[in-house]
């Protein structure tokens, strides 16, 4: 980021509490005005009012249900018409614990809404408006349960998945066009969602739940790094680049006309 410019105005997602206030927070510090958006107007009142008291930036409010189809478009509109915007940090979301088994279908169609659709139509509205502005950031909030499917609700682990294929291709797409794109993808980190989810974070593991800020301080640590991926909690970063240069050479050797030997039938 060009800090010695003015940057311009972010919109933050989720900004209502945990890790989205955060943003509101160190975005503010970094010289962004603000646009959050949520449900719940009363809490985005007081993040506003944080924000504008630490660091005099404009904040604006929209108050928006991401699941509703009009709410979202009204947000897809902002992003389509405001040429200030220059940030869009797509982290409203929730998620589950339970297995499958046990999971209500409509709950897991809400969080498909939340986090896959509403993210997907916004990043939709902001890149065109981006590439034509001349340049633009898109984050995505992710989780590390976008590669442990195991390790949660198997639908909110898929949402994940595909946040960080999503960011993947946005980068791949968009990249040369002068549009950023990263994934974030938090551990465990101390906010509602774990009470949202039915898990209060204070029940998990010792060690393994990040604070808010740390998550976000990081995050944007990897933002300036220039990073497509950034995994605050993961300790050794070599992990990841493995993990990625297999995945490309993977996908290098599915251009055959026959199926393997394997799968041949011997008839
Ligand atoms: N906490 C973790 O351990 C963790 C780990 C990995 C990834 N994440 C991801 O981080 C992101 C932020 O979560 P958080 O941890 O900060 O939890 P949080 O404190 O519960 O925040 C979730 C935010 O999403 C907003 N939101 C939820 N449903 C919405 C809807 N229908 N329309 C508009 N806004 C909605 C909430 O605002 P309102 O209720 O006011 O609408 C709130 O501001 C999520 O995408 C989550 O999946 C969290």
């Amino acid at each position: 980021m060009n800090q010695s410019r003015q940057p311009g105005t972010a919109l933050i997602t989720g900004a209502s509490s945990g890790i989205g206030a955060i943003y509101a927070d160190r975005l503010a510090a970094r010289g962004y005005d603000l646009i959050l958006v949520a449900r719940n107007e009363e809490r985005l009142q007081d993040v506003a009012g944080r924000v504008r008291q630490a660091h005099g930036r404009g904040v604006t409010i929209v108050r928006a249900d991401l699941g509703r189809r009009d709410d979202l478009a009204r947000v897809e509109e902002i992003l389509r018409t405001d040429p200030a915007i220059t940030l869009l940090v797509n982290n409203a979301g929730f998620g589950a614990v339970t297995p499958l088994l046990e999971t209500d279908v409509d709950r897991m169609e809400r969080i498909i809404d939340i986090n896959v659709t509403a993210p997907t139509r916004l990043a939709y509205a902001a890149a065109p408006a981006f590439v034509a502005r001349g340049g633009g950031t898109i984050v995505n909030i992710a989780s590390i349960v976008g590669i442990g499917i195991e390790i949660m609700n198997g639908v909110y682990g898929a949402s994940k998945a595909y946040v960080l294929a999503l960011t993947q291709s946005l980068h791949h797409e968009l990249a040369d066009k002068g549009v950023r794109a990263q994934a974030v993808l938090p551990g465990a980190t101390a906010t509602d969602f774990w009470d949202t989810a039915g898990l209060p974070h204070a029940h998990l593991p010792d060690g393994i739940v990040m604070p808010a800020d740390a998550m976000v301080d990081a995050a944007l640590v990897g933002l300036d790094l220039g990073e497509v991926v950034t995994i605050p909690p993961l300790q050794d970063g070599a992990g990841w680049t493995a993990y990625e240069a297999a995945r490309k050479a993977l996908a290098q050797q599915f251009g055959h006309a026959t199926p393997a030997p394997r799968y041949r039938n011997a008839a």
